[in-house]
């Protein structure tokens, strides 16, 4: 029997927030389109975080409301604080993420908050989410090493992961922000979260900054990891971490995790097909190393 491996497409909203282009509602919802072809059960369709911040995810709330969050699909939205979770709820998101980083730096940064504000802050905004039906996932950010403040220690990485699982996250996201993760310290720390957590309640998120993204997951699934993070084409990154363009690109993880016999259900011609799209129709500079 071929192992079953989960991939979560983070494409729209990791991919695109850190483009120079900002697309407009349709052609997200275009984007969407696609992607769910693929074959892909989990896509993580925009944020809704302050515009001023980040202006390419100013209309997820447009996008939202186009999808048919009753079907087998889960369209996920990131929200920041309890305002994005109320802009979600309204545009008929029953998917959530919510995120902070293990590192004070790289919180403040991104979301302005200490990690204990930041904590305090989610325990009430997956409280809320949970409670009116939503289902939450936790990205904890730069678990592998932070770009202000260097090493990062992986037991604060678990005491947080901890408290969001008891706050009512049902997943911990472990989050390679700017990709500094090496694949030896990545499956020492892989094992820990699955031995601590358990394997459904892992996933890990990769950059692929120094090329070491398949790598990494590699290192990760060896170790037990069985859900993955990827962005068509490997668009993306974080625009508050220098350093940080491209995520894992979902081909690079399809022929990683295919290679291997695992069982992932997307077709990756369906998602080569789309970076496709992506490079020639709409002019991102993306490369696909599926040939069509
Ligand atoms: P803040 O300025 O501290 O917010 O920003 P505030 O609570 O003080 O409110 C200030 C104003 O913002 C108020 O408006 C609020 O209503 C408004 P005013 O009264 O002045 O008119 N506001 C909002 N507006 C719209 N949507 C909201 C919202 N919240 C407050 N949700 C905030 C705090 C978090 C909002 C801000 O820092 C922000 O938007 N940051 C963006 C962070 C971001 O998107 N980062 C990238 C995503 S994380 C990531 O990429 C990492 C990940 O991929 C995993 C990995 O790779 O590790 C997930
Ligand atoms: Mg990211």
């Amino acid at each position: 029997m071929a192992e079953k491996v989960s991939v979560y497409e983070v494409g729209p909203r990791d991919g695109l927030q850190n483009e120079s282009i900002i697309l407009p509602a349709e052609t997200r919802i275009e984007l969407v389109r696609r992607l769910t072809k693929s074959g892909l059960k989990n896509i993580e369709i925009g944020s809704f975080v302050h515009p001023k911040w980040v202006p390419q995810m100013a209309d997820t709330d447009a996008v939202a409301r186009d999808l048919d969050h009753t079907s087998d699909m889960a369209y996920w939205a990131l929200v920041p604080n309890a305002k994005g979770l109320t802009r979600a709820i309204e545009a008929g998101v029953t998917h959530v993420a919510v995120f902070m980083s293990s590192s004070e730096t790289h919180n403040q940064r991104n979301v302005n908050r200490s990690i204990a504000e930041s904590l305090e802050g989610l325990s009430e905004v997956i409280t809320a989410a949970t409670s009116q039906g939503c289902t939450v996932r936790a990205y904890i950010s730069t678990v592998f090493g932070c770009p202000y403040e260097g090493d990062v220690d992986f037991d604060r990485v678990l005491e947080i992961g901890d408290k969001l699982l008891e706050y009512g996250a049902f997943q911990i996201s472990l989050g390679d922000t700017t990709g500094m993760g090496q694949p030896i310290q990545v499956g020492e720390n892989s094992k820990r979260a699955v031995e601590q957590w358990g394997v459904d309640k892992v996933a890990i998120h990769l950059h692929d900054t120094q090329g070491l993204g398949q790598t990494n997951a590699f290192a990760a699934y060896l170790e037990g990891v069985r859900n993955f993070d990827s962005s068509v084409g490997g668009l993306g990154g974080c625009p508050y971490a220098p350093g940080a363009p491209g995520n894992l690109g979902t081909e690079d993880l399809l022929n990683l995790l295919h290679s291997i016999g695992a069982d992932t259900g997307v077709d990756a011609t369906e998602i080569a097909k789309t970076s496709e799209w992506l490079r020639s129709s709409i002019g991102f500079n993306i490369k696909s190393r599926i040939q069509l």
